[in-house]
């Protein structure tokens, strides 16, 4: 880009702009640069450099998120060697095996921490596993990490976060005496909408957690969570304040809340009023189990 002259000054400033509210939060180059080429050699690289071993095991075997060149030195392979590939059903398949395999959320943290089979990973900073206490009664899932959470590696802890840590208060209970984890583990750049592909790549994982956390009540925090993990196709405004179940793998079915997103709610705070009958409902649902 030239530099700016004094006439186009306000134009730059408008169009910044939009990329603030578009969610553009990092300034790049005036290049493209193929992060997951990159990630990929620095892989490939380490790989070639140690003993194998669990971390060079990891790669995708068949169409997985990277499709491997021939020339894997370092110094020869420049740019693009590699080429990122849409991860395929093999990669569920991996993520139900993994999830399956692990059996306590300690393992579940680690084997997530070593999929490399959703593209989302490469691009975000921090796997966000999940704040609050495992023994919680009450596990709250969102959708996916946004910014604030993927640099702190917790989830809800930006400005919906901090409506949500009130909404909890308004129940008698905070972030420590709950489970709040999101459907999606790491943040979509840009803040973007997961597709349905990395959803159903991450849904064996958050799956797996509800199960082993193995909550008295499940709250699906706006319209993915709810889509993801209560099998419908319905709107939340529909969906909200009527009770659900989230029936697990070994089929436990746990009751389960649709709420609004507290995003949603910052934008449209009229509706806050729906949210806290939706609350209420939780504490007297956790109040008649125990
Ligand atoms: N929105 C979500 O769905 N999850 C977070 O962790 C933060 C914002």
């Amino acid at each position: 880009m030239n530099a700016p002259s004094p006439q186009n000054q306000p134009a730059l400033h408008e169009l910044l702009a939009f990329y603030l509210e578009a969610g553009v939060d990092e300034a790049l180059t005036e290049e493209p640069v193929d992060r997951f080429a990159e990630m990929a050699q620095i892989r490939s690289a380490s790989a070639s450099t140690s003993a194998p071993g669990p971390s060079s095991d990891r790669r995708p075997q068949t169409g997985g998120a990277f499709a491997e060149s021939s020339s894997t030195n370092p110094a020869t392979a420049q740019r693009a060697p590699f080429t990122a590939a849409v991860p395929d059903e093999a990669q569920v398949q991996l993520a139900r095996q993994l999830a399956s395999q692990a059996s306590n959320l300690d393992e579940l943290r680690e084997a997530m921490a070593g999929f490399d089979g959703c593209n989302l990973k490469f691009t975000a900073k921090n796997l966000v596993f999940a704040d609050g206490s495992p023994d919680a009664s009450l596990m709250l899932v969102g959708e996916a990490p946004g910014r604030d959470e993927d640099l702190e590696g917790l989830p809800f802890v930006g400005r919906s976060g901090r409506l949500l840590d009130r909404m909890l208060a308004a129940i008698g209970l905070d972030r420590k005496s709950a489970y709040i984890a999101n459907v999606i583990p790491w943040r979509p750049p840009g803040n973007r909408t997961p597709t349905p592909h990395e959803t159903e790549i991450c849904r064996p994982f958050i799956e797996r957690q509800i199960e082993l956390v193995n909550p008295k009540v499940l709250v699906n925090l706006g319209g993915p969570s709810a889509k993801t993990l209560l099998n419908t196709t319905e709107g939340i405004l529909r969906l909200r304040g009527n009770w659900r179940a989230h029936t697990t793998a070994s089929g436990i079915a746990i009751p389960a809340m649709p709420t609004l997103h507290p995003a949603y709610l910052l934008r449209t705070p009229a509706h806050k009023r729906l949210a806290w009958r939706d609350f209420v409902e939780v504490k007297m649902k956790l109040r008649s189990l125990s």
